[in-house]
């Protein structure tokens, strides 16, 4: 239900009043919202994108405006906290699409939920564009059981590379797992398995609600070594 309102309020942020027109006249679905809404945000990103002089505008003011994010997700977006995802080399729809989700309450998280609704949507795009553009830097090796390696390989290539890409960096609206940190992938798998207020994706509720603890463990120390 929160989903299918959704959209509309996004659209109404990032698009003219024609297009959300047309989307209002037809009762959303939640996947045909969650369609229509990665549309949407990525025609945002693909028109700054194809747009020389926007691009520039947005990677400066990007910058600028993520100079207190710093704080926690490190220069450039490389976090080097066990905790907070590395937003470098991130897919810019998937981002706009989080930061959208912290503002609307379909991800609750008690530091970005207010700070995301602080955002305006054209310093969220700014901000997007500027971390897909820095390069995600691989984390120091962990000394893992190579038992527990190989088993995160084989959940990871069976259950997560039809939308996560095979080498774990995805596209357009789906997650770059690969390299992020450990106890966050983690900590973010557990939620997405039990049911819960901080994180709904009902795609990703499918793919954990299958894991075991270990299972968990074994994905998240391999996720974390792919480069
Ligand atoms: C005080 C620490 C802190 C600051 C400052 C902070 N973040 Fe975060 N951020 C976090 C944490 C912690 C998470 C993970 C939340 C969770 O587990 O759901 C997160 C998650 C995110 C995500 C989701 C990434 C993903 O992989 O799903 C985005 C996007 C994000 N932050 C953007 C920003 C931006 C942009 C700023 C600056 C305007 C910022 N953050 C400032 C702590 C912070
Ligand atoms: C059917 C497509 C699909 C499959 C299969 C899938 N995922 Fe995802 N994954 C998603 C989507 C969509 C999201 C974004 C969820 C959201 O918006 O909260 C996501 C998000 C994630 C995140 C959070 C990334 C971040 O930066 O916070 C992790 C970690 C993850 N997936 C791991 C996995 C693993 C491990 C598997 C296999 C067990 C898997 N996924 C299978 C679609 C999928």
């Amino acid at each position: 239900m929160v989903k299918a309102m959704y959209p509309t309020r996004i659209i109404s942020n990032y698009f003219n009043l024609a297009i959300s027109l047309v989307l209002l006249s037809f009762p959303l679905t939640a996947a045909c919202a969650d369609e229509a809404l990665a549309k949407v945000l990525q025609d945002r990103i693909d028109q700054v994108k194809q747009d020389p002089k926007a691009m520039k505008a947005a990677m400066a003011k990007g910058k600028e405006a993520a100079g207190f994010c710093v704080l926690c997700h490190g220069e450039t977006g490389n976090s080097s906290k066990a905790e907070v995802p590395h937003l470098a080399g991130q897919n810019p729809v998937y981002l706009l699409d989080q930061l959208e989700r912290f503002t609307d309450g379909s991800r609750d998280d008690f530091i970005m939920s207010p700070l995301a609704k602080k955002l305006t949507p054209d310093d969220k795009v700014a901000l997007v564009v500027y971390y897909a553009n820095q390069r995600r830097l691989a984390n120091v090796a962990s000394n893992a059981d190579p038992a527990l390696l190989v088993r995160g390989q084989e959940i990871f290539e069976k259950n997560c590379i039809s939308c996560h890409g095979d080498d774990g960096r995805g596209k357009e609206g789906y997650a770059y797992i690969a390299a992020l940190p450990e106890k966050y992938i983690a900590g973010t798998l557990t939620r997405f398995r039990e049911p819960n207020s901080h994180r709904i994706n009902v795609l990703m509720a499918a793919a954990a609600s299958t894991l075991s603890n270990e299972d968990i463990d074994a994905l998240a120390a391999y996720l974390s070594n792919l480069r």
